[in-house]
């Protein structure tokens, strides 16, 4: 569990520190005041990565030419520096070169209003989704991903070169094809053990039967390299690499129906938190319960809906819950609240 949470130049804040307890802590403020980016720098500090966004020189307050946070996470102190090129990482305050001993020790997952675009949006959506959970839960995953990305931008920037050298091309196959190949396999697998889960949850917060179904859906065939072999042609005339797991999905269903474009849009609510419950369900499952952010995710439901929510969030899991007001709550005293008001944070 996160006990201490310390922000330096991150987002609004120059400087912020609070202490966390078990169960559920509230942050409560209006529009601006900054509770997004206190959910955001606990995800940081955990996970090194933002649940937002994909790079982290936006966190970074204006003006300023790094951030840090800093906190404590079981027995274990944390600390993560970030200014462009400058990364420092400390665990138990020794300065670390890689991330793997320092990401092995926390989870996390995160609700937000615009989960609904795992539903409804496009495929990378469903496939950053997938690389959350996998990067936490399969130790090489975050390598094999890099990997894979690292040979995809090379062969696809010399398929955009003016006169593509076919040669140069087939340099970077052999590595696309290995970390593709596994990294497909492991996203399937990510796949089969989020389907029961995704179900059991869906049936426990819709008021309704419908049957969801969840299905992989691969971006190149079975045999990658064969796959690849055979669009060498529509690779030169699109001018970049057309299969693989760049084109990976998540196909998702309800009662038969594709929830993309048939599901109304209660329906894509209820099963986007479905798919998070399940993500959270997947960690305690392996053993580790994730640090839960929720983050403003009542707004659209109504006040009945809102505490059976509350009620249905996984027990042994730690809370970060951000609202702009807590009146709705109803014979739910648990947790501290805290309020935010001119970058302050008072305790409630
Ligand atoms: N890099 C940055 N430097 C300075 N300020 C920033 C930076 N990034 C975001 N902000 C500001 O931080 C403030 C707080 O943003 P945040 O998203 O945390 O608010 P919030 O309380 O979640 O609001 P809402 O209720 O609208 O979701 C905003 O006014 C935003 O403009
Ligand atoms: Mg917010």
């Amino acid at each position: 569990m996160l006990t201490q949470l310390q922000l330096r130049n991150f987002r609004c804040f120059e400087s912020l520190a609070l202490e966390l307890d078990a169960g559920f802590t509230f942050f409560i403020g209006g529009n601006g005041e900054g509770k997004t980016s206190i959910l955001e720098a606990a995800c940081v500090l955990l996970r090194l990565q933002s649940q937002r966004t994909s790079t982290l020189s936006p966190l970074v307050r204006v003006g300023a030419k790094a951030f840090a946070v800093r906190g404590r996470f079981d027995e274990h102190a944390l600390e993560f520096s970030y200014g462009g090129l400058h990364r420092r990482l400390k665990f138990d305050d020794v300065d670390q070169r890689t991330a793997t001993e320092y990401l092995r020790l926390a989870r996390v997952v995160s609700f937000a209003n615009v989960d609904i675009e795992l539903v409804r949006g496009g495929s990378d959506a469903r496939r950053r989704y997938l690389d959350f959970l996998g990067t936490q839960i399969e130790p090489t995953y975050r390598s094999t991903l890099r990997a894979y990305e690292r040979a995809l931008r090379s062969r696809n920037a010399l398929l955009k070169s003016a006169t593509p050298r076919t040669r140069e091309i087939a340099a970077y196959d052999a590595p696309l094809i290995e970390n593709g190949t596994r990294l497909r396999d492991m996203r399937a697998t990510i796949v089969d053990r989020l389907a029961p889960f995704v179900r059991q949850a869906h049936h426990e917060i819709s008021v309704t039967t419908e049957k969801i179904d969840i299905y992989f859906s691969p971006g190149a065939a079975e045999d990658f390299a064969k796959d690849l072999a055979e669009s060498r042609e529509k690779e030169l005339r699109l001018r970049q690499t057309v299969v693989g797991p760049h084109r990976d999905d998540v196909d998702l269903f309800v009662d038969g129906m594709p929830a993309n474009s048939f599901a109304s849009e209660g329906q894509q609510r209820t099963l986007a938190l479905a798919l998070k419950i399940a993500q959270a369900r997947v960690f305690a499952a392996s053993g580790s319960s994730p640090l839960l952010l929720i983050d403003d995710i009542f707004g659209e439901l109504d006040p009945d809906r809102r505490n059976a929510l509350l009620r249905s969030l996984p027990n042994e899991s730690q809370k970060l819950v951000t609202a702009t007001s807590l009146q709705w709550r109803k014979d739910f005293a648990e947790g501290h609240v805290f309020e935010l008001q001119d970058r302050q944070l008072h305790l409630r």
